[in-house]
């Protein structure tokens, strides 16, 4: 594989510099300062004089969307970035972004908007899901394995949002006001990292501010940290709708504003540039920076492209399966309570011999083993986080589909139990839709087949035959086939008006009107309203429609047609819905209850409000558990919830937002057929109020990140307070015993057996801790911080030794006086732990600079 990864210039760097200068030689002005603007929602202008092609961005980060929002043009949808995290593995991380660049080379996209390297400071954050971790190295390694692998396919990437776009309140507005200490050793910590060991092809400028200037403007963090200290030579471009300023941008490093067609570059900056504004060569800084981006990814002509030899072909949904398999955190898991004789209640084994490792063929049906599923997002899986992320993949695999197919017959019962879903959602399950483009004469301009009740077409994403300055209707037309009989009620998203027509009545004729809020995209994923009710009978094809006249705002900086029919399916007790479950849980030997967050609790553009599972999900997990001893409960969220029954059930797997395959996953997991991976990248309070950092709310415009370089574990541990599960922590089905340590201020190596009957995988994970008055006085440093881990794999009863290498900068803070990275020399205890908590061996090393 040839792809670009040292720091060092190669031949094929100095060719591709060289038609880069050269192509930028024959731009003038008015071609440069359009090439940094957006032609639309995704791409820049492709300028054919110089050989130059459209150059095509999309999201990122669990997979490619592609220029269109829509079901109609599938991606491989991998588990969330957080379940990514959970891994703790840079290669799996890296073969991710392997077969994402293979999925953007089929959609004809050269630039992933990815990874998020942001860090979970509040569990609150809308976007924790997002993101990787609490941790800045974690983060770093994991970014980095992601960011090799979607290079290695010769597709850029964009890690963002540069910097401190840790939460979603106000993210437009919010000056985050963080000093230089946490500001280097926490956040901008990942990017640091990556940039050095990946060496990315752009970086992504934040909405927010930082210390008192908007992102897209920070000459001081753009220009002088990250090209000058760290020598970053990608591209930079703004969020979607970040840029503010003509002059502040370009001066302020911002290189591309996205989206277009009208941004704050092209015509404005030629005119800023004629009024002696901004000189020219400050614009042609920026279009090296394009051009060479075009070069790497292979769309200058003459241009030697960054990678030549493409890495092997992935299986997409192998690959997804995998990930989530080895992203699943198993926090618990106690003995059986019936005759399974103290043996941990998973793996399920079904006919209640011992765990083998193997998987369960599926022919013969087990003595003892039927199985009670139960949760609403076990038959409707929430397998990815709200926002930018979405992706549509062309089939999901819910807890119910994987089980079903890996069990045998009879063995399964499946119950809804709660149904966290109380609002609208996009139409879905039972739907045939197409959209009918309509002008205002009635012409039918154009069609396109909606599998969801989502239309969502920005720039020129519009079906064939269709544009925005003619059209005047969709209409969402088909039949809807409900799944159960009783009330159902239907109602829109978006603006603009509508008619809504069910079994031939029509129910709704309205509009609905632009509100106050101050995000762009609240129109886009703006709230649901219900519009009426009607009476289905199970199976029964009814015929429906929307027609929807799209709502036209004149000087949109986008041209957008997003709307939803929306659907909730009839309503049950939930006293009820309860009572049948526990019913199905007694009648089985064991119970998989499936408990998950919305999208309305887990999305980009706001912020949570509190840490609880929706609906009636707690009082169903306490039910369950009180009538079967054999309770596991997988929970299906993206970021942290309260267990308040935590220790009332026999086994807990948090299974994070699991990605298409996440039930073909589950099942592999439950039934024994691979062991669940994962360790926690972030610590799970017992309750929000227990979080040592937690309100995202800015006051007065401004959020102070007071509590300084003591977020996540570091500030669990200097409060004293005990966490749900602490950082780190995460079981497999086999034992471990640490048995030696060897450590040097630049290594530790660790000797580790596996005791357990099954072959297993662990994350050794080293810890290093200055020994207290054993340094020369600092600024007060955390009790201790992630310096090095590596995941291990032995059989039943072998012995591995692990060589993990310590940086430098484990042992390095940020002095604020001197403004430079300070070595501390002393004592520090290097610990091999398998959490930050359960720290297994220690040796001591003398640390000189
Ligand atoms: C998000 C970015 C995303 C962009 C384009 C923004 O709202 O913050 O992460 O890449 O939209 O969809």
């Amino acid at each position: 594989m040839a792809s670009v990864t040292g720091a060092s210039t190669t031949r094929a760097d100095q060719a591709r510099e060289a038609v880069v200068e050269a192509a930028l030689g024959k731009l003038d002005l008015d071609a440069k300062a359009r090439l940094l603007a957006g032609q639309d929602m995704w791409s820049l202008p492709g300028i054919p004089e110089i050989g130059l092609a459209s150059l095509v961005m999309s999201d990122g980060p669990i997979g490619v969307r592609g220029v269109r929002w829509t079901a109609d043009d599938p991606s491989v949808a991998l588990p969330s970035p957080t379940a990514l995290a959970a891994a703790w593995d840079p290669e799996l991380a890296r073969r991710a972004g392997q077969l994402l660049a293979q999925e953007a080379r089929r959609k004809g996209v050269h630039v992933l908007l990815a990874p998020t390297v942001n860090l979970h400071r509040s569990p609150l954050g809308g976007r924790h899901f997002e993101a990787y971790s609490e941790d800045p190295y974690l983060t770093g390694e994991i970014g980095t394995g992601y960011v090799r692998g979607v290079q290695d396919g010769g597709v850029g990437t964009t890690v963002k949002h540069f910097v401190a776009n840790d939460a979603e309140t106000d993210r437009f507005t919010v000056d985050n006001i963080v000093s230089p200490r946490p500001l280097r050793e926490l956040y901008l910590a990942p990017f640091e990292a990556i940039v050095a060991q990946a060496r990315p092809w752009g970086i992504m400028a934040a909405y927010n501010q930082v210390n008192g200037s908007t992102m897209t403007e920070h000459r001081h963090l753009q220009n002088e940290v990250l090209r000058g200290e760290w020598g970053f030579d990608g591209y930079v471009v703004s969020d979607w709708l970040a840029a503010r300023s003509t002059v502040g941008a370009l001066l302020g490093g911002l290189d591309v504003a996205m989206p277009g067609p009208t941004t704050v570059y092209g015509e404005a900056l030629v005119a800023a540039v004629g009024a002696g504004e901004v000189a020219e060569h400050a614009v042609d800084d920026a279009v090296r920076r394009v051009l060479r981006l075009a070069a790497r990814v292979g769309i200058l002509d003459g241009a030697p492209p960054a990678v030549t030899e493409l890495p092997a072909p992935l299986d997409g949904e192998a690959l997804a399966r995998e990930v989530a398999r080895r992203s699943f955190v198993l926090v618990r898991n106690e003995g059986r309570g019936d005759s399974g004789g103290g043996r941990p209640v998973l793996p399920i084994t079904l006919d209640g011999t011992a765990p083998d490792g193997t998987a369960p063929d599926g022919t013969a049906p087990g003595r003892t083993g039927t199985i009670a599923l139960i949760g609403a997002a076990a038959r409707d899986a929430r397998i990815l986080g709200g926002g930018s992320a979405v992706v549509f993949p062309d089939h999901i695999v819910s807890p119910l589909d994987g089980l079903t197919r890996a069990l045998p017959e009879g063995a399964l019962t499946y119950s809804l139990g709660a149904d966290p879903n109380e609002e609208l959602a996009d139409a879905d399950k039972g739907f045939e839709l197409t959209a009918v483009c309509r002008a205002a004469d009635g012409r039918v301009l154009g069609t396109s087949t909606v599998p969801g009740g989502r239309v969502q077409w920005a720039g020129a994403d519009l079906p064939e035959g269709v544009t925005h300055e003619e059209l005047h209707t969709v209409e969402l037309t088909g039949r809807f086939t409900p799944r159960e009989s009783g009330e159902h009620a239907f109602g829109t998203r978006g603006l603009g008006g509508f008619v809504l027509t069910v079994d031939g009545d029509t129910v709704f004729d309205g509009a609905e009107e632009l509100g106050l809020s101050s995000d762009p995209f609240e129109a886009f994923f703006g709230g649901p309203v219900e519009r009426a009710r009607a009476g289905l009978t199970e199976g029964e094809k009814v015929e429906i429609s929307l027609l929807h006249t799209v709502h036209k705002i004149p000087d949109a900086p986008i041209k957008a047609v997003a709307f939803s029919l929306l659907h909730l399916g009839p309503r049950h007790d939930p006293d009820e819905l309860i009572a049948r479950a526990v019913e199905a849980a007694r009648a089985a030997d064991t119970a998989v209850v499936v408990v998950a967050t919305t999208e309305r609790v887990e999305s980009e553009g706001f912020d949570r409000a509190d840490l609880r599972l929706p609906g009636r999900q707690d009082d169903l997990v306490r039910a369950v558990a009180a009538a079967n001893p054999n309770t596991v409960v997988v929970v299906n969220t993206g970021s942290p919830v309260e267990l308040p029954w935590r220790e009332e059930v026999a086994a807990i797997l948090l299974s994070w937002f699991p990605g298409q395959e996440g039930g073909a996953a589950l099942a592999d997991v439950l039934l024994g057929a691979a062991e669940p991976g994962g360790r926690l990248p972030t610590t799970w309070p017992v309750a929000l109020a227990d979080a040592p950092v937690s309100a995202t709310t800015p006051a007065d415009g401004e959020l102070h990140y007071t509590e300084g370089v003591f977020i996540g574990y570091r500030a669990w541990e200097r409060a004293g307070t005990t966490p749900a599960y602490p950082f780190g922590h995460g079981l497999g089905y086999t034992d471990w015993e640490y048995e030696t340590l060897t450590a040097t201020p630049s290594d530790a190596r660790v000797r580790l057996r596996n005791t357990g009957t099954r072959t297993g995988r662990e994350v050794v994970q080293i810890y290093l801790a200055p020994v207290p008055g054993r340094s020369p006085d600092t600024p007060e440093r955390p009790a201790r911080w992630l310096a090095g881990f590596a995941p291990v794999e032995a059989e039943s009863g072998q012995s591995v030794e692990v060589r993990i290498p310590l940086r430098r900068r484990a042992f390095e803070i940020w002095d604020e006086e001197s403004g430079a990275w300070s070595f501390v020399p002393g004592t520090y205890e290097v610990q091999a732990a398998r959490s930050v908590t359960d720290r297994r061996l220690n040796g001591l090393v003398e640390a000189r600079a």
